[in-house]
């Protein structure tokens, strides 16, 4: 009680006031508790109607009573649900610096399913989407970060969105679905999908680079997909959301942003069969290479570029392998342009070859569509070694993923020079488009070595082979 408090000095100032004021606010003070006690005994009074109330309303929201009030509470539980649906930028720019780790930058929210051995994917409804599916809004071609994707329960769509049937593939590609590697590697993942869930086929595709959307794949992807699912991919337009705030809702659809990212080899390799084996039989090759009884037939295709890493002297290295092949029973040499083969013809051409020889560039990746165990050869021009990155090797990882075996590269020591140090990146510009020369003794050796491996490999094979060959048909027929 030493402090003097404010109460006690309170009554004081009220009574200096007392005299100018006519009423009393002492009075007012007593008041109070007569007015709450009045309150209280009103409140005892209907008490019981009280407990009546919440006992009618705890009848009412009971289980058996449900129908009869969720009517009502629905309606405006979904249309709570329905407004608080929330689209976010399909590309976020603060992962800008590390756009494909993790969770990436394209729905940078989600988190992919893993599983041991398999593609890294969404899947919408699922347990893990808390059976919500996806929508999309947007058709921006030029910045990513203007489509959104929200999760919506199918009850709560979005108000005025359209609910599209059946199964949607959503590809992402940090490349472009126009190069073979790059449109390849981005739907691999898909028709894994495809063969681990009893063969089920897209009704439609929706394609994004970097959250922006696309509208088509290359004319060699669009056919080899053609050839897997059994009918042309319909890569979705989104023609009648020109109104900007309208969003389309996927009754089921799978996202996929890692390529291949998580596959093990045995998976992967399971998958390029399937490819291989949809792609010649929708191009009428037979299935299995004929068996020539006179000994092992050997195809060996020179896979030539016209531009850049196209050979400096085309005639001169068709010679030295002309002159291998023509050394061994059986060795057939085949030269062929990829940019002027039709897709089938490129199916055909590769069903038929044993040892693909070829300059890095895309076109190596049809070496898929081999018989497995095939050999590939493939030649660098100048300077890549030091200045070319990882990225160099990607026809080596295709090669053991879809089960080939890389016999090796030659890389030319001579070219155009680069101004600045070996490793600098800036050279890449300049080595990029090289051409690429030859070096007959080394060109000799290793293609006698590679068909004369080749040869024995097959010689045992046929040798071991009893009676017809087994009819074979591929999965997901
Ligand atoms: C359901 O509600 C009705 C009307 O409110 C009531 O008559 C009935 O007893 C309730 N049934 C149950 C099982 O609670
Ligand atoms: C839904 O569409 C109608 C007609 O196009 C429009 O008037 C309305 O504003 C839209 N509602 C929303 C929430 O966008
Ligand atoms: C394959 O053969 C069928 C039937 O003979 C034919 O209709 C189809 O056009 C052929 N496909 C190709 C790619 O040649
Ligand atoms: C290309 O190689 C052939 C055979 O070695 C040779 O005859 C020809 O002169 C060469 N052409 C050029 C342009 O060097
Ligand atoms: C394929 O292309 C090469 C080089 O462009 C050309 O020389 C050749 O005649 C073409 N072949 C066919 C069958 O069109
Ligand atoms: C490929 O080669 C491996 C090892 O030589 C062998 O085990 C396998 O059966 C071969 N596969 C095919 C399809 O020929
Ligand atoms: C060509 O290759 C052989 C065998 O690898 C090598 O000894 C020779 O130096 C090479 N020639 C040139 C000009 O690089």
């Amino acid at each position: 009680m030493k402090k003097s408090s404010p109460r006690l000095e309170r009554p004081k100032t009220f009574k200096q006031d007392n005299s100018s004021l006519s009423y009393s606010p002492k009075l007012c003070l007593y008041m109070i508790p007569i007015c709450i006690t009045l309150l209280l005994l009103l409140q005892f009074q209907s008490l019981q109607q009280w407990q009546n109330l919440v006992f009618r309303y705890t009848a009412l929201v009971s289980p058996q009573n449900c129908t009869i009030t969720t009517t009502q509470d629905h309606e405006s539980i979904s249309q709570k649900l329905r407004d608080s649906v929330t689209f976010l930028p399909l590309k976020d720019l603060r992962f800008s610096k590390q756009p494909l780790d993790g969770h990436t930058w394209f729905m940078s929210s989600m988190y992919d399913t893993r599983e041991e051995g398999e593609f890294q994917h969404q899947q919408f409804p699922s347990k893990s989407s808390k059976h919500r599916l996806l929508c999309l809004k947007g058709r921006e071609t030029h910045d990513g970060s203007w489509n959104y994707y929200a999760l919506a329960w199918p009850e709560a769509l979005p108000s005025n969105a359209t609910l599209m049937k059946g199964l949607t593939f959503v590809a992402y590609n940090h490349y472009n679905f126009d190069n073979i590697w790059h449109g390849l590697s981005a739907v691999m993942p898909f028709v894994a999908w495809h063969r681990n869930n009893n063969c089920e086929s897209p009704a439609r595709w929706v394609l994004y680079h970097w959250g922006e959307l696309r509208f088509k794949m290359g004319t060699w992807l669009n056919t080899l997909m053609e050839a897997t699912f059994g009918q042309p991919p319909y890569i979705e337009g989104f023609r009648d959301m020109e109104d900007e705030g309208r969003s389309v809702c996927f009754e089921k659809a799978v996202v996929m942003r890692h390529n291949e990212g998580g596959m093990s080899r045995e998976r992967r390799m399971k998958v390029y069969d399937l490819v291989r084996c949809k792609a010649r039989v929708y191009c009428n090759v037979s299935i299995k290479r004929r068996v020539n009884h006179e000994g092992p037939d050997i195809g060996m295709t020179l896979l030539m570029r016209t531009g850049p890493r196209s050979f400096r002297n085309e005639t001169a290295v068709i010679r030295i392998f002309e002159k291998e092949c023509n050394k061994v029973k059986g060795c057939r040499l085949m030269v062929a342009y990829s940019n002027n083969l039709t897709v089938c013809e490129q199916v055909k051409l590769m069903s038929l070859t044993d040892i693909l020889v070829s300059p890095h560039g895309a076109q190596l990746t049809n070496m898929f569509l081999m018989d497995r165990n095939s050999s590939v050869m493939e030649l660098y021009p100048k300077g890549w070694q030091k200045a070319a990155g990882v990225g160099q090797y990607v026809y080596h990882w295709i090669a053991s993923w879809s089960g080939m075996r890389h016999r090796g590269h030659w890389r030319d020591p001579n070219g155009e020079n680069c101004p600045y140090s070996d490793d600098d990146r800036r050279c890449m510009s300049i080595y990029k488009n090289g051409l690429i020369g030859h070096n007959e003794t080394y060109f000799a050796d290793w293609a006698r070595n590679v068909i004369n491996d080749v040869k024995t490999k097959k010689s045992k094979e046929e040798a071991s082979r009893h009676g017809p060959a087994p009819i074979t048909t591929c999965d997901c027929s």
